[in-house]
């Protein structure tokens, strides 16, 4: 941009109403003017400028907003349903076959997006921090790995593991798995990479705001910012060099997504897609959750905020939720695809949100935390480049074995109603073992001693007894 190279900062800032950024400016010390200039000159104004632009008139020039989309959507037609009769039984488990042998070829490995702010649950630490184990308190970082470990020992193979991380989120989580050595995983195995951050921008105004003294408000660029950091981090070579051809990506709050499934992994090969994602029925049509739909023929996920309520209460002629597919968030990606929107530079739209952001006065030389949203934070969606696949896959999970995310502190998705269904799903494992137990009773079986029911089963007649422990009763290896 001609315009950015003869100007200076501070004329740059003046063009685009920024100017207050300086305040203060002749109080900084000079390494941290010289680092502040040098985060102002990387700033894409024009873009934040547009973004905010979009934001206050809830349009844009050429581009179809979601919610005008939506009035299209029909439901997924490249779909999987659960297994109902025993012929479907049989294609699942065809299914299962083939991914058990993409995992024993070793060209599967396994992304986790980790860079969320967490900001509802309101935990001091990176989500994947918190214990949720019903009896061990393992953490949620612990049970994914330990996931992924019993499914490499399977398999023979390594899985890789890309873990995304933030400036929010990076130290501490690299650090919580040295101390816990990776949780069994070789530590070769697992790469973490960090993710873009973006400015965030004063809802009434449009102006930057500040987190300190000559320092930006940023926040984490969303899971779409995946993209651009696997490709930063020349993550995409390395899979290419490991002969990792298809990746399972799952986010880092829902203990109970099935790590690497074989059967979702089998399915979108057989299907030749490019990308696939794992939806589960909606419980009601105000859920919050992202709705996997068809428009104009062309699968695509639309947020449960974009979509006009009347939109997600159509009911088809036997009363079901017309749109009903709603999205976990598990995606299986061929590493083609991805390396090809990244090679061409293909970007991912932002997305809009309004949230209380703390900033930095400096008049005051406070730091204000508003109550209310003040602020407009832009983020990247991963599930935005579903409609640039050739072929995209809708796979339907078991939504009581396969979805639990840990979202809010209390009520619906909180640690205590993901607890309980860790729990009740242990407790079904060992009832079809013919083992069965108390609702009272807190049970937890390790990925390590088994990955489901039929294993567990396996696992008892050759002799495992349980630890009883004050929590509950637990199924450790020894
Ligand atoms: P959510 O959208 O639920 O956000 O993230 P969050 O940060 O965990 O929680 P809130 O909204 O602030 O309460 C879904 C997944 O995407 C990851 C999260 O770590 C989680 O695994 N994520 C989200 C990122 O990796 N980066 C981001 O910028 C945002």
């Amino acid at each position: 941009m001609i315009r950015a190279l003869t100007i200076t900062i501070a004329e740059r800032l003046e063009f685009y109403h920024q100017e207050h950024l300086l305040q203060g400016w002749e109080n900084l010390p000079r390494d941290q003017q010289a680092a502040f200039a040098q985060e102002l000159e990387h700033v894409d104004f024009d873009q934040l400028a547009d973004l905010y632009a979009y934001q206050k008139s809830g349009r844009s020039a050429n581009v179809e907003t979601p919610a005008q989309k939506s009035l299209r959507a029909e439901p997924p037609a490249s779909l999987v349903r659960q297994p109902q009769a025993d012929a479907d039984a049989a294609q699942w488990r065809g299914a299962h076959a083939r991914g058990e042998q993409l995992l024993r070829e070793g060209r599967v490995g396994a992304i986790l997006v980790a860079g969320g702010q967490g900001t509802r649950l309101g935990f001091d630490h990176p989500k994947g921090m918190f214990p949720l184990g019903p009896v061990s308190n393992a953490t949620l970082f612990q049970l994914l790995c330990e996931q992924l470990l019993a499914r490499s020992r399977q398999a023979g193979q390594p899985i890789p593991y890309y873990i995304m991380t933030s400036d929010a989120t990076h130290t501490e989580t690299v650090e919580f798995f040295q101390q816990n050595h990776f949780f069994g995983l070789p530590a070769s195995d697992v790469y973490f990479f960090q993710q873009g951050t973006m400015p965030a921008v004063d809802a009434q105004t449009g102006r930057l705001m500040l987190a300190g003294p000559g320092q930006l408000a940023r926040s984490p660029d969303g899971h779409g910012g995946l993209l651009q950091a696997l490709h930063q981090a020349n993550l995409f070579d390395d899979m290419e060099r490991r002969g990792i051809d298809f990746l399972y990506y799952h986010q880092v709050d829902n203990p109970q997504a099935i790590v690497v499934d074989p059967a979702f992994l089998g399915w979108h090969v057989q299907h030749g897609a490019e990308v696939s994602t794992k939806v589960v029925a909606k419980t009601s049509a105000e859920e919050k959750m992202g709705v996997v739909v068809d428009v104009d023929g062309v699968s695509q996920i639309i947020e449960y905020s974009d979509m006009p309520s009347e939109v997600a209460q159509r009911r088809n002629a036997v009363g079901e939720l017309e749109l009903w597919a709603g999205s976990t968030a598990i995606h299986v990606f061929s590493r083609d695809f991805l390396t090809r929107l990244a090679q061409a530079k293909w970007e991912l739209p932002f997305h809009v949100a309004h949230k209380a952001v703390p900033y930095y006065d400096p008049q005051s030389g406070q730091t204000v935390t508003p109550e209310k949203p003040n602020a407009y934070k832009f983020e990247r969606f991963i599930f935005d480049v579903l409609p640039e696949a050739r072929k995209s896959l809708v796979v339907e999970a078991n939504r009581k074995r396969e979805y639990a995310p840990l979202k809010n502190a209390t009520g619906a998705n909180s640690p205590a109603e993901v607890k309980a269904s860790l729990a009740e799903l242990s407790r079904s494992w060992l009832e079809s073992a013919g083992i069965p137990h108390s609702q009272e009773t807190a049970v937890e079986i390790s990925s390590l001693v088994a990955l489901d029911a039929s294993e567990l089963a396996s696992r008892l007649k050759q002799g495992l007894m349980p630890q009883k422990r004050p929590e509950g009763i637990l199924y450790i290896t020894q």
